[in-house]
């Protein structure tokens, strides 16, 4: 049996493009995901947020989800295009709705984490250039500063971005996701505005509004294996870790950008002049915690047509709905390499979890045995890192709800609830009862 201590924090996580629906209620504009799901061959299905869970209107029943769960916080976002609907014209009708949530959520006890961007761009920024333009670093602090003004009393804790690497790389370079993007030199510096806004909307919070909640990052990390131990596909391994995690990790925590993957990128990139004079110090400004979202690890090998001459390889690891492999050991791993090369910050968990097709059964329950198998050896991960001394303060199980999977449209559920998008009925799968007595027991 693993123990958690008393002040470890269990929690659920959701996002607003995700699951809030109402997108054009109480002045809400269009965000560059609302575009993105209106082109053809972008989303499966062609699927969009537009109703999605209809949080907006349902949220308190999601709340007493919670409340059945026994989480002590719930991490979800604020919708950009709900607070500046305009360039510089705050919108305070967007704004209530959050307080309404956070206000309900206390009184249930319940601590309300929050991410700032979690990728719903509103479209007059992108229609300037989005993220590659440096003016976006000042959007950003104009919209954090209002949902500090407002919000920061309550809130329990700060997230500024999730996971830079898909807001940046998926969307400028990959293409995968809004803005749809495949422009290496964009890429670039889409990610690097966005850390740079990072860094000065933590020093926003501590310094003029001198508040002392606890504000941190969430990045995506997923170790990179090498297929094998040729030379080849070592390189292939450490290129693909590189694009992955070490951009990520070396800027926001040692305040570099690392040299090798400078390189490797320089055939695509015009000039570095977009970093200037001290914006990586900013960028690796301190904060509170450290977030990590984790759902896999990769296999590499070597592709010498590939820009960064990596492909993923035929790995034979059992998989989720989505094909990722399964993997808590190398979880353990690389909570292990961040102790020793990168933080001795708190790290929180801020995703993990996994999409299963699901099916309501003739006793009206979800029998969600993979899901509840994958969570169970994810949890116990967490424990047993904390026995070696790792401390990780947090763990958030993604997601509370069945949602829109961005570019897999409503194909994938990764809820602990099945949520009938017909209907809007919530059912709690077996995982989420599991969820629940884990969390009861503090043990697993
Ligand atoms: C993460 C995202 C989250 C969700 C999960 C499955 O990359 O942060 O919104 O899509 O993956």
């Amino acid at each position: 049996m693993n123990r958690f201590s008393m002040d470890f924090i269990f929690g659920t996580a959701t996002s607003s493009y995700q699951i809030e629906g109402a997108y054009q209620e109480d002045g809400r504009t269009m965000s560059i995901w609302d575009e993105f799901s209106r082109t053809p061959g972008k989303v499966f299905n062609m699927d969009n947020g537009d109703v999605a869970c209809d949080h907006y209107h349902l949220y308190e029943k999601d709340i007493e989800v919670l409340k059945t769960l026994g989480v002590d916080s719930y991490r979800f976002s604020i919708a950009w295009p709900r607070i500046f609907p305009e360039q510089g014209k705050y919108n305070q009708d967007g704004m209530d709705f959050y307080k309404k949530l956070i206000k309900r959520l206390i009184e249930n006890g319940i601590k309300p984490a929050v991410t700032l961007y979690h990728w719903d761009l509103p479209m007059w920024a992108h229609e300037q250039g989005g993220w590659t333009n440096r003016e976006s670093v000042n959007w950003f602090l104009e919209y954090a500063e209002k949902c500090y003004e407002e919000l920061d009393e309550q809130v329990d804790m700060w997230i500024t971005h999730n996971e830079p690497w898909c807001a940046g790389f998926l969307g400028y370079h990959l293409g995968i996701h809004a803005p749809g993007h495949t422009n290496m030199e964009e890429a670039l510096k889409a990610v690097h505005h966005i850390l740079l806004s990072h860094g000065e909307a933590v020093d926003l919070l501590k310094g003029k509004f001198k508040s002392s909640t606890p504000i941190g990052i969430t990045l995506n990390l997923s170790p990179m294996y090498p297929a094998s131990s040729s030379v080849n596909d070592q390189l292939a391994a450490n290129n693909a870790d590189g694009y992955t995690n070490r951009w990520f990790l070396d800027s926001v925590l040692k305040g570099s950008y690392p040299v090798d993957m400078m390189n490797l990128f320089s055939k695509y990139v015009h000039s570095y002049d977009f970093i200037q004079e001290g914006d990586l110090e900013k960028i690796s400004i301190d904060c509170d915690f450290f977030g990590i979202n984790f759902y896999n690890r990769s296999l590499i090998e070597f592709h010498a047509a590939s820009d960064f001459l990596f492909r993923n390889a035929y790995s034979d690891y059992p998989k989720t709905g989505m094909g990722w492999d399964i993997a808590p050991e190398e979880f353990k791993d690389l909570i292990r390499r961040l102790r020793k090369e990168y933080t001795k910050l708190p790290i929180y968990i801020t995703e993990n979890g996994a999409a299963f097709d699901d099916h309501v059964a003739d006793d009206h329950r979800v029998h969600d045995v993979e899901r509840q198998d994958y969570v169970e050896k994810h949890i116990r991960a967490v424990a047993q890192l904390n026995e070696e001394g790792m401390e990780i303060a947090g763990y958030y199980l993604w997601s509370l709800l069945d949602n829109f999977e961005w570019a897999f449209g409503y194909d994938k559920r990764f809820g602990i609830t099945y949520v009938d998008f017909e209907t809007q009925e919530r059912i709690l799968k077996d995982s989420g009862h599991r969820y629940a007595e884990i969390i009861r027991n503090r043990s697993i």
